[in-house]
């Protein structure tokens, strides 16, 4: 299953992506916004980032048919497709690391960058990582293999006031303390290692205490918690965006999707503190007509940063 790109247009626009220069997608994912800033981009350097090795392949497979590329290598964690105007680097690393990466490939200043956070239709439905409640699959969670920690490490040894305060803050599911009381009871008898193991356990809290009215799955804000867990998601988004601004060139733009209100939170924050001039005062959101096409997008919300010189904000 392909994923489909939310906001696209929006987000490409608002990256302002010039003819030659230098462009980051942070979040290749199954390659579709970086294949529409290729179509753009006809010099200079374009690198796509993934933790996902399965995620690189794929954008790969989609980039190398893009043109007509005159070198292509690759070795385990790192692809490189060049001709003669442009370099392409397709590399598994975290988007907490772009700063490291500028300076290790030398690439001077950036003219963009896009993060659209969060997991690809492909991950849900055909990683078999146990990210979705409706699956039956190990409780794994990790875009990066190279992790230590699966979510269901995290299920079964962190302490109950840990994990309340997991589903609380990253899940902000009400019902997290009688959850995480339940997750202990019930590990002790058996460690929780698949999703449905898990999805049980939330339904018969709600089940037996509460009814559930929302339309939503009574596992949804759990499943949300673990995955920014093990991911150390929002972390990795405030340092991405901290790295950001110190490599964007004066007038480069940073384009971040997000899908849920904490992070939202987090890059609203970063810009209004940041010398960074906002593009839209309000967030940009998906029409009525995307949302129906495409239900994932919902959720989306996109907001655009051009990096301003150093105090200039207050007289813009
Ligand atoms: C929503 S998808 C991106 C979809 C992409 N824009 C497209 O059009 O196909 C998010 C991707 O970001 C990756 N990801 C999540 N956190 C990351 C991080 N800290 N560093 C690098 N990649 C990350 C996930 O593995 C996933 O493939």
């Amino acid at each position: 299953m392909d994923h489909i790109p939310v906001l696209v247009n929006e987000a490409i626009a608002g990256l302002k992506i010039k003819k030659v220069g230098v462009f980051f997608d942070g979040t290749l994912g199954d390659g579709g916004f970086a294949t529409e800033i290729l179509k753009k981009l006809q010099g200079g350097t374009f690198v796509g980032l993934d933790v996902d090795p399965q995620a690189l392949e794929r954008s790969f497979n989609k980039i190398r048919s893009l043109k007509n590329f005159s070198k292509v290598s690759r070795r385990k964690e790192e692809f490189l497709l060049e001709d003669k105007n442009l370099k392409v680097f397709l590399l598994q690393r975290n988007f907490a690391q772009i700063a490291e990466i500028v300076q290790e490939k030398n690439l001077g200043g950036i003219d963009g960058i896009v993060l659209d956070l969060g997991f690809s239709s492909f991950q849900l439905e055909e990683s078999r990582r146990g990210f979705s409640f409706l699956k039956q699959e190990d409780l794994d969670m990790r875009f990066d293999p190279r992790l230590d920690n699966r979510a269901s490490d995290i299920i079964n040894q962190l302490t109950k006031e840990e994990l309340n305060e997991i589903f609380r803050f990253l899940g902000e599911e009400p019902l997290s303390r009688i959850i995480a009381d339940t997750l202990v009871r019930q590990r002790r008898l058996k460690p929780i290692i698949k999703t449905q193991e898990l999805v049980e356990i939330v339904k018969d809290v709600y089940g037996k205490k509460y009814r559930y009215r929302s339309k939503r799955h009574p596992a949804t804000r759990v499943f949300q918690a673990l995955r920014i867990a093990v991911n150390d998601e929002l972390r990795n988004l405030q340092q991405a965006l901290n790295s950001s601004g110190k490599v964007l060139n004066f007038g480069g733009r940073l384009d971040v999707i997000s899908f849920h209100s904490l992070e939202d939170r987090i890059v609203k924050n970063f810009f209004k503190r940041s010398d960074f001039k906002i593009i839209n005062k309000k967030p940009i959101i998906p029409s009525e007509d995307e949302k129906r096409q495409n239900p994932r997008s919902r959720s989306a919300k996109l907001r655009i940063g051009e990096k301003i010189k150093n105090g200039k904000k207050k007289n813009l």
